[in-house]
């Protein structure tokens, strides 16, 4: 039986190497004519794009969550809610004094509480109303989950006040308008389909319906017979930010993304703006039938990286940067909130980017502690690895706060079971946790599976499965370890598998279940896909490489079946080498 799998696995291997090969040629050919294209000069095109600015009127004073003298007014949700308004102002000073940007696109979340405090949508509007009367430059807003609800007790913002009191930004300027969808004409080529993605009846989930596909394919359709590329806006997610972002971050991506992100593209669909998720990423689809459409998911602008986007574009190329925000008036925030101690003040002053991180980072851990429950992490009692999952994460939790070095360290407890965690200057394991997590944020992450810092978390983790279920019988933790592998279809398993073996010299159960619990999520925040999401140039409208997307497709849809089947098998074949011992 082993012999079979091992004549599988040979066969797969040498069946990837050809495809490989076809595929490299096919990626020569392709940018060889990219670069031929690079040859132009003059952009049709060139906006800013930010996203869920999440305003908060600034509290009166400080309320502090944790014990760090300077970030521990980071809250659950890690946004810098007393600066917001000074972000929101200093983000609008660049975009106005950059004479290369003609335009900005906000999409959603422009009040963090806007449903309920009419006031922060007001000084919101404010800003933007000076904004473009200082600066002669349109702003195009649309609404975002926090933005507008169905009228109620606790909702005051309405469809019709939340139009009412942007209607300077897109609605004034807007041919059509359908509810708080409307389209626009952007300079002398493009038009913008702004998209109100939401349900006003929802907290966080989309409200895409059939209607609201067909109404952007019409409008889309509409925009050629006028000679305009179209340009969609919307707040939800239209394409996966983070693998398995339909399961681990369900609420962010609209429903049926895959079949509406094929419709819009065969439409004509190139480019879409989107927020919501908080990460700065891109991602391409290419349907089945060669159309390529990219999502450009722009991180908040009030959370770090504190980031906007900046587009330039023509026919034949769409280039994209991020701009960041460094700084704002802290004479402002100590003029509005009382409690900041100058210490605070001048690690602002010092970079507010620098700063920002270690406030999400503060603010990650508060949130990932309080959020360890069934229901994040998907688990319910009858689950066959309830206990362990339930047991595991509790323990988790107690080890990521141990000092990773020193006297008590978890490096030390490690070598009680021959595991050596490497030396950094990390300070705990949240540390290296909350650092991947700002990676996500960021975008363009670069954390190989057996690179350092995640091997550090790993380590560190499978001391929980050591400590705690050392009484387990392996033959239980490795069906546990089984059913959740199964359970996330992960991809990558190999190279933390390698990793854990060379140090520890041969897998044991316990760590193949902390692989199987931990690598879905490290490789959801860790690992980024092909396409750069801060800076990089794709295809323009003008360009039409239908045929070259079509047979490049083919090629990566049969490279991802073939690298699934062949960790599969390596996977299934260590399994039963364990066994067989
Ligand atoms: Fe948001
Ligand atoms: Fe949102």
């Amino acid at each position: 039986m082993l012999n079979y799998y091992i004549y599988i696995l040979l066969e797969g291997v040498n069946m990837k190497k050809v495809i490989s090969i076809i595929l490299s040629i096919s990626l020569l050919v392709s940018l060889c004519a990219v670069s031929a294209q690079a040859a132009r000069r003059g952009i049709d095109l060139s906006y800013a794009v930010a996203s869920d600015l999440h305003y908060n009127v600034p509290d009166e004073e400080l309320e502090w969550f944790s014990e760090d003298p300077i970030y521990g007014y980071a809250n659950r949700r890690a946004a810098m809610e007393n600066e917001s308004g000074l972000i929101i102002q200093e983000m609008l000073n660049q975009v106005a004094a950059d004479k290369n940007i003609d335009f900005l696109l906000v999409s959603g979340d422009l009040a963090d509480n806007g449903k309920s405090i009419l006031e922060e949508h007001e000084a919101v509007a404010a800003m933007f109303k000076d904004f473009e009367e200082t600066s002669g430059k349109q702003v195009y807003v649309v609404p975002g989950n926090h933005d507008y609800g169905n009228p109620g007790e606790y909702c005051v913002t309405d469809a019709a006040k939340f139009r009412e009191i942007y209607a300077e930004f897109g609605y004034d300027q807007a041919i059509e308008e359908e509810g708080l969808s409307y389209i626009a004409d952007l300079g002398e080529k493009y038009r913008l389909i702004a998209l109100d993605s939401n349900d006003p009846s929802k907290s966080t989930e989309d409200g895409m319906t059939n209607d609201k596909v067909n109404w952007v394919i019409d409008q889309a359709q509409r925009a050629y017979d006028d000679g305009r590329y179209p340009i969609l806006m919307m707040h939800h997610n239209l394409l996966d930010h983070m693998p398995m972002q339909r399961v681990l971050s369900h609420d962010f991506i609209i429903r049926n993304h895959t079949d509406t992100a094929n419709k819009w593209a065969n439409a004509g669909i190139r480019l879409v703006f989107s927020g919501h998720e908080h990460c700065s990423d891109a991602t391409t689809h290419t349907s089945p039938a060669g159309n390529q459409i990219s999502d450009f998911a722009t991180t908040s602008l009030t959370m770090y990286p504190l980031q906007y986007r900046f587009i330039e574009m023509n026919d034949d190329e769409i280039s994209y940067k991020t701009k960041t925000v460094d700084k704002i008036d802290t004479d402002a925030l100590t003029a509005a909130v009382d409690g900041y101690s100058q210490e605070q003040i001048d690690a602002m002053n010092n970079g507010l980017n620098a700063f920002a991180k270690e406030y999400l980072k503060n603010g990650v851990e508060y949130r990932l502690e309080r959020g360890f429950n069934d229901e994040q992490l998907g688990i319910k009692p009858s689950d066959i690895y309830y206990d362990l999952v339930r047991g595991a994460v509790d323990a988790l939790n107690d080890v990521l706060n141990l000092p990773l070095y020193g006297e008590g360290s978890a490096q030390e407890l490690a070598r009680k079971y021959n595991i050596e965690i490497p030396e950094s200057d990390y300070k705990d394991g949240w540390d290296v946790a909350t650092e991947l997590v700002s990676a996500h944020y960021a975008g363009s992450e670069h954390y190989p599976l057996y690179e350092r810092d995640v091997k550090i978390l790993l380590l560190t983790m499978s001391l929980v499965i050591k400590e705690e279920f050392a009484f387990l019988d392996d033959q239980i933790i490795f069906q546990a370890a089984g059913a959740l592998i199964a359970a996330n279809g992960v991809e990558n398993m190999d190279a933390i598998l390698d990793m854990v073996t060379d140090e520890t010299e041969g897998v044991t159960a316990a760590e193949y279940f902390i692989v199987a619990l931990a690598s879905p999520l490290l490789q959801s925040f860790a690992n980024d896909d092909g396409v750069d999401d801060n800076r990089g140039v794709i295809t323009g409208y003008g360009v039409n490489d239908q045929m070259t997307n079509m047979g490049n497709n083919l090629l990566e849809g049969t490279l991802n079946v073939a690298d699934f089947l062949y960790t599969m098998l390596r996977y299934f074949i260590k399994i039963l080498n364990i066994w067989m011992k």
